[in-house]
């Protein structure tokens, strides 16, 4: 497996602390000697970056759900064809915080545009680079949304981007639960990790399921 750049995403709902664990990941593998790459979506590059803004603006609460769900794959189009595909095929790992599987629990599942829709449009704008691992994140929306708006007051960046955090619980929930379901049904892609407690017992975690996932690399 070493020398075949491997696509690993980290999913989860705002506030699992899943930025800082592909962070660390990332690290990690950085002092192995494996080129690395941390990325994340949206809003990876130019293009991304623009896009983002207009998806995470708090003055666009009115923005129609497909709206919402196209500009996400244009940025995954984009993110995977300029950045991930010639990453992976130069034996690069990529890291990346939320993919696909984000669109499926938010614009798919809680917002109910349906998961095979959403599918179909990513197969079709660009069916080949698909994670080879996926970590999700999984914490209680109550503690994980306290560590959100924490994060977001002392960001100002983040306060202007925090269209998402200003939803209701009940929506935080359906994601949650949105994102078991996918993992439930990908156990061989889905690694479940309870993001409960410090960053380091989370890592901890995260590590021992790399391990076994690769045990040649370290
Ligand atoms: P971001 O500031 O990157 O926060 P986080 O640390 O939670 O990832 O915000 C990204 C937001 O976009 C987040 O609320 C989840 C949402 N999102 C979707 O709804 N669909 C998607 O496909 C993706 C990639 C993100």
């Amino acid at each position: 497996m070493v020398g075949t750049g491997q696509f690993i995403t980290f999913e989860g709902i705002e506030g699992c602390g899943k930025s800082t664990q592909a962070t660390r990941l990332a690290g990690w593998l950085s002092a192995q000697n494996i080129a690395t790459s941390l990325e994340k979506e949206p809003g990876y590059g130019s293009i991304g970056a623009q896009i983002r803004s207009i998806l995470l603006s708090t003055d666009h609460h009115h923005m129609d759900p497909w709206c919402e769900a196209l500009l996400y794959l244009a940025d995954r189009v984009q993110h995977l064809q300029e950045f991930v595909a010639p990453r992976l095929a130069e034996g690069t790992w990529v890291l990346c915080d939320r993919f696909h599987d984000s669109s499926l629990a938010y614009q798919g599942m809680a917002r109910g545009l349906g998961e095979d829709k959403l599918s179909a449009i990513l197969d079709w704008a660009h069916p080949q680079t698909r994670p080879h691992l996926s970590f999700l994140f999984d914490l209680d929306p109550e503690q994980a949304l306290a560590r959100a708006r924490d994060r977001n007051d002392n960001c100002p960046v983040a306060a202007k981007e925090g269209r998402f955090e200003q939803l209701e619980m009940a929506f935080h929930h359906k994601v949650r639960a949105a994102f078991q379901t996918l993992a439930a049904r990908e156990p061989n892609r889905f690694a479940i990790i309870s993001a409960e407690g410090s960053a380091d017992a989370v890592f901890a975690r995260v590590l021992s399921v790399f391990q076994d996932r690769y045990p040649h690399v370290r």
